[in-house]
């Protein structure tokens, strides 16, 4: 199955004046279960590249696939419930919110879902359950370990 797939993909910013085209047709795909590193210069475009397979940004023209959702033409808020339900994005540092304990961290993406407040808490205690935090759901945050 493809998971990810780029047809002429290009992404410029400030089009019109000062140009800066920062991808130029990249045709790629990745398929489910792939191990891809992204490697290039610093200002090559590997950050604009992920934030446009997430769905934080949008190409410019040519036409981006996930899995078989078509996301080139989404607007804002449709990207929006894409991330939500589809992407994962795990970051060098955690922000985690020092106020809330591990539960309620784990909570703050779904401030926008449409699953029931039970639902959502069977959900988080499932997925800490599933990475073996489910003893830590009322720790805070410099209470836990690093890893
Ligand atoms: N929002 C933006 N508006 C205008 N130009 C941008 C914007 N974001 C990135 N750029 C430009 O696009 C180019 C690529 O930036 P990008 O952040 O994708 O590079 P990178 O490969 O991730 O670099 P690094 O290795 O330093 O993280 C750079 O020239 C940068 O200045
Ligand atoms: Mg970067």
């Amino acid at each position: 199955m493809d998971l990810i797939t780029f047809k002429n993909m290009s992404k410029e910013f400030n089009p019109g004046k000062q140009t800066n085209r920062v991808l130029t047709d990249v045709n790629l795909t990745i398929k489910e279960n792939e191990l891809v590193m992204i490697t290039g210069r610093s200002g090559s475009g590997k950050t604009t590249l992920l934030n446009i397979i997430a769905g934080l940004d949008k190409p410019t023209s040519g036409s981006y696939f996930y899995r078989n959702h078509d996301l080139t033409n989404k607007n804002y808020k449709q990207l929006a419930d894409f991330r939500q339900n589809r992407i994962g994005i795990i970051l060098q540092n955690y922000p985690l919110v020092d106020e809330k304990n591990v539960f309620e961290n784990v909570k703050i993406p779904l401030w926008n879902s449409d699953l029931s407040k039970e639902k959502q808490e069977q959900h988080i205690i499932e997925m800490l359950r599933y990475v073996g935090l489910e003893n830590k759901a009322k720790a805070y945050p410099k209470e836990l370990s690093g890893g």
